[in-house]
């Protein structure tokens, strides 16, 4: 966490920057389409995206499936302003909020995403946001992850390299020794599975699914 109460999108590097990074160095097109099949968002569905950064996965979700009701959630507004942009330029009606994962309050919201935002935050906020999360989704709703997960040999060297340089160790650590689906079955997910994962050179991204009790 740095002094600003929370980690940007790109730890210590120019928020800017984010999106080219992504690209360039986690097969960003390979993991966001996973988590869209996972996901399977469809019409009528309220589906809200915790930690949204710039916006490029709920502007996919959206414009993949326009019967959806898709909302962005993150403390970033430079991050946000970014968002905005290219929902309107990809002309998808996305409500934006800011506000930090903990903070949802009562939504009733058909499924929840977070991609690469829960390696970023000390464990009190992974604790505090997906119970938030559990609680904002109706009874039978679904989550869908795609973080940094449990990293092995040479992708726990990568992620030290690449991933910890930007976005420090205390945070990122319990995600590369496999904390997440933990935390989700305390938070009281059930169903949590493992559906893919997907080595990069900045280390191993997990897709990983759960859902709120019916
Ligand atoms: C690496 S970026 C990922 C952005 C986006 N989800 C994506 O897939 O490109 C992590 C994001 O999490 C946001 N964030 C940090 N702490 C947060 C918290 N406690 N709750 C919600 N979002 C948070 C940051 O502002 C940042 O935009």
């Amino acid at each position: 966490m740095s002094d600003r109460a929370y980690t940007p999108p790109l730890g210590t590097g120019d928020t800017a920057d984010y999106d080219r990074a992504i690209r360039r160095w986690t097969r960003e097109i390979r993991w966001r389409r996973a988590m869209i099949e996972l996901l399977a968002p469809r019409p009528g569905e309220t589906i809200i995206d915790v930690g949204c950064g710039t916006g490029s996965f709920a502007v996919m979700v959206k414009t993949g499936a326009p019967g959806a009701r898709v909302i962005g959630i993150d403390p970033d507004e430079e991050a946000l302003v970014i968002a905005r942009a290219k929902g309107d330029a990809a002309g998808a009606d996305i409500h934006w909020e800011r506000g930090f994962a903990r903070d949802i309050g009562s939504r009733s919201a058909d499924a929840m995403v977070s991609s690469l935002m829960f390696h970023q935050v000390p464990m009190a906020e992974k604790r505090a946001g997906l119970a938030a999360m559990h609680a904002a989704l109706r009874p039978g709703g679904r989550l869908v992850i795609a973080d940094y997960g449990r990293q092995r040999g040479l992708m726990r060297l990568l992620f030290r390299l690449i991933i910890q340089r930007l976005d420090g160790v205390a945070d990122t650590q319990p995600n590369a020794d496999g904390v997440l689906p933990e935390l989700l079955h305390a938070a009281g997910f059930v169903k949590i599975r493992e559906a893919a994962r997907i080595h990069t050179v900045t280390g191993t991204i997990a897709l990983i699914a759960a859902d709120r009790p019916g």
